[in-house]
């Protein structure tokens, strides 16, 4: 079983951090884009941000928390893993807190009677930069603790 928890693991982290990298790539490519090309692009940040983080970080939680067991039981609990875990659970609550439901926002909203970016728009963008950096950023911080901390 342990196999398989590793898996969910493993693929729960790819979604999460593939997904985060994803939305800051586009985020960056909409800059140049018309202001109702640039709502389009965010419409597809917040299906990346839903189909791929929010689930990869609940399956990142939750398959760490099933192989956190045995350590749990035997009270041995290494440095490094202490690290992932904490920094691991604090990015997943930035990340399905945060990240998700601003990035839904911004995927909703509409150009202005202008035609211009809506009023809106300046602060959830700032919102959303803010959390998916802390959660990648933790995210990656667990990277390095599996990692390098292991040995
Ligand atoms: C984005 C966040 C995370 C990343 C990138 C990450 C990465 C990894 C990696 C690469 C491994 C394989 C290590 C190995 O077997 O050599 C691993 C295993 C493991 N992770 Fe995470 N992890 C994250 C979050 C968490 C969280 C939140 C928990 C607990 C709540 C957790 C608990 C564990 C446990 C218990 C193992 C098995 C360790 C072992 O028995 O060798 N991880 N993780």
């Amino acid at each position: 079983m342990r196999g398989f928890w590793l898996l969910v693991h493993v693929l729960g982290f790819t979604l999460w951090l593939g997904g985060g990298i994803a939305t800051m790539v586009a985020g960056i490519s909409a800059k140049n884009f018309a202001p109702t090309e640039r709502l389009r692009s965010y419409k597809l940040i917040g299906a990346i941000q839903r189909l791929l983080v929010g689930p990869g970080a609940i399956a990142v939680v939750l398959s760490g928390i099933v192989l956190s067991m045995p350590y749990m039981r035997s009270g041995d609990m290494p440095g490094w893993l202490n690290l992932m875990m904490g920094a691991g659970v604090l990015g997943a609550l930035a990340a399905v807190g945060i990240s998700v439901p601003t990035a839904a926002k911004l995927g909703r909203l509409e150009t202005d009677a202008r035609g211009e970016l809506p009023e809106a728009f300046q602060a959830l963008r700032k919102r959303q930069i803010l959390a998916a950096s802390i959660a990648g950023g933790l995210g990656l911080i667990a990277m390095f603790a599996a990692t390098l901390g292991k040995g």
